[in-house]
């Protein structure tokens, strides 16, 4: 049986999820859609994954793109369904209600770069390039990338990275808001185990909560925004979770969230 194009373990509280097609680059084909995609829903469902990582295998990138040769080969009436995939995959990690992590090890381009945008945080290799290089196939972003680039960085960093389709550095891409952290290459995996580590610890109808808010509230008017604040304020400030972390303040111990 062929190695799976997505390899999944779960330890602690953290499903690591690799993308298993080291020697094109970790490209997005369907195949590595669909089982990302599965990785994804049984995570959704698990009660125990409080944190998911996704990266890429070797040393090289994250992932390049998606598979240009199945772009060139859709035919008209395929394009549509292709599209529709990226997105649903896309927003089902955008919107799974627990953190996902990026860990960028390398080239995130194109689709590469639209997954990590769609994840929750973004941890960059200092050796990573990131960008948006479609216009060069004579193509745009189709995952999402003039969407979310634009929103996280700003309409001219955003234009910038798509019409110039030039990568940028690690570094460039702190610079940019495009990813929080850059840590040295042999320091990514430890560094992206404690944030998860940290995350996977935390309280998760809190997590779900501020990320619902943010995501939703991005699209919408500040007084709508903070209605919508008020609403996930009181729903959180009736949880056990709410009472164990109070608690655990005021008599100076370590609080154990348990998701209720
Ligand atoms: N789709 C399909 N295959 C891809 C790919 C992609 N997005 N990106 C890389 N690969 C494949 C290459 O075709 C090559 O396969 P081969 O060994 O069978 O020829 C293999 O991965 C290694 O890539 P290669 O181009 O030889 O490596 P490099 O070090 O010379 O260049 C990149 C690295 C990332 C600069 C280059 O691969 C690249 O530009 N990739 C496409 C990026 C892109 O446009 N992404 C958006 C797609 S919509």
């Amino acid at each position: 049986m062929s190695e799976p194009l997505v390899l999944g373990r779960i330890e602690n509280g953290i499903a690591h999820l690799t993308i298993n097609r080291e020697d094109k680059l970790n490209a997005l084909n369907r195949a590595v859609l669909e089982q990302l995609h599965e990785a994804i829903d049984r995570a959704a469902h698990a009660r125990d994954t409080r944190c998911v990582v996704i990266t890429g295998a070797g040393q090289r990138a994250f992932a390049a793109g998606a598979d240009i040769g199945e772009i060139r080969a859709l035919a008209e009436d395929e394009v549509e369904a292709f599209i529709a995939y990226g997105h649903g995959l896309m927003n089902a990690i955008e919107d799974l209600g627990k953190p996902v992590i990026a860990a960028i090890n390398g080239y995130a381009l194109g689709g590469g770069c639209e997954l990590a945008l769609a994840c929750t945080l973004r941890i960059a290799s200092s050796n990573a390039k990131i960008g948006l290089p479609e216009v060069g196939l004579g193509l745009i972003p189709g995952y999402g990338g003039t969407q979310r680039l634009t929103r996280l960085a700003g309409r001219g960093r955003a234009l910038h990275l798509m019409l110039t389709g030039e990568p940028v550095s690690a570094e460039k891409a702190l610079e940019w808001g495009l990813v929080t952290m850059v840590v040295e290459p042999d320091e990514l995996e430890t560094a992206t185990h404690k944030m998860a580590a940290k995350l996977a610890a935390s309280a998760p109808l809190a997590m779900k909560a501020i990320m619902a808010a943010v995501n939703q509230g991005a699209d919408l008017a500040m007084a709508r925004g903070l209605d919508l604040e008020k609403q996930y304020f009181e729903r959180v400030s009736q949880t056990s979770d709410m009472r164990e972390g109070t608690s655990a303040f005021l008599e100076k111990s370590k609080p154990e969230f348990k998701g209720s």
